[in-house]
């Protein structure tokens, strides 16, 4: 049997007005990065998902690697990731210098929280739960084995943006969370796109200054950035 992909162009034609519309309004302004849309689009992500703060960034693998970055997780440090995800997950612990640990996935195709404490060692930093296919990782276990072992969770939810855990949204249940816009995701944009949320004041300025080149608020290069 053949499945059809994703039908992108239809997904357009089905919302062509509206789309030229908001596509038309950005060109003409010139209005391409960090601009007042993306401040819109920010605000409202994060109070869709009930977050302080939500960070918008190139794609969602960036997300997670900011998030990771700006946790202070590199070098020696060993991430907890399930064996079913995607690539990019793992990927990004990489790039920051650490290493990922793949532990098994339950009956749910998600992290088994089981398994998760067998892979713990004196190198472990980071829980990564990754939520797949509209499903959310038992995240009360989770917490419990993060908080006994002293451990932080950074959630990749680059599928899980409108999945709910106990009312509570995929991506916000660590000290921070990430969403992929990649235009076959849930919520797809026209390219590439990303997200990190958080309540944490101190990786929300982070991973601001890294994504535009390590500039604050009042637009002083206050460190190194992307
Ligand atoms: C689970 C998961 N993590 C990370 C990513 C990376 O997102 P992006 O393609 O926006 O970099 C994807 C999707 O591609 C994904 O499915």
């Amino acid at each position: 049997m053949k499945v059809p992909f994703f039908n992108y162009p239809q997904l357009y034609l089905s919302q062509k007005e509206r789309m030229d519309n908001a596509i038309s309004s950005v060109v003409e302004k010139g209005a391409y990065i960090l601009q007042e849309e993306l401040v819109h689009f920010e605000n409202k992500l994060a109070e869709y998902t009930n977050s302080k703060y939500a960070i918008g960034v190139a794609n969602g693998t960036d997300a997670i690697w900011l998030a990771l970055l700006a946790a202070d997780v590199g070098v020696g440090d060993e991430v907890i990731v399930p064996s079913h995800t995607y690539i990019a997950s793992p990927a990004a612990i990489k790039f920051v210098g650490a290493e990922p640990i793949l532990a098994e996935c339950g009956d749910d195709h998600l992290l088994d929280p089981n398994d998760i404490e067998k892979r713990i060692t004196n190198r472990t930093k980071v829980i990564m739960p990754v939520q797949l296919n509209g499903r959310t990782c038992n995240m009360d276990k989770i917490i419990d084995i993060a908080k006994k072992n002293n451990l932080l969770i950074i959630e990749d939810a680059a599928q899980g943006l409108g999945s709910l855990y106990k009312n509570k949204m995929a991506g916000t249940f660590g000290l921070a969370g990430t969403y992929s816009f990649y235009p076959a995701k849930v919520l797809g944009c026209f390219g590439d796109g990303g997200a990190v949320v958080t309540n944490d004041k101190t990786i929300y300025s982070k991973v601001s200054e890294m994504r535009d080149h390590g500039r604050d608020d009042s637009g002083e290069h206050v460190s190194w950035g992307y």
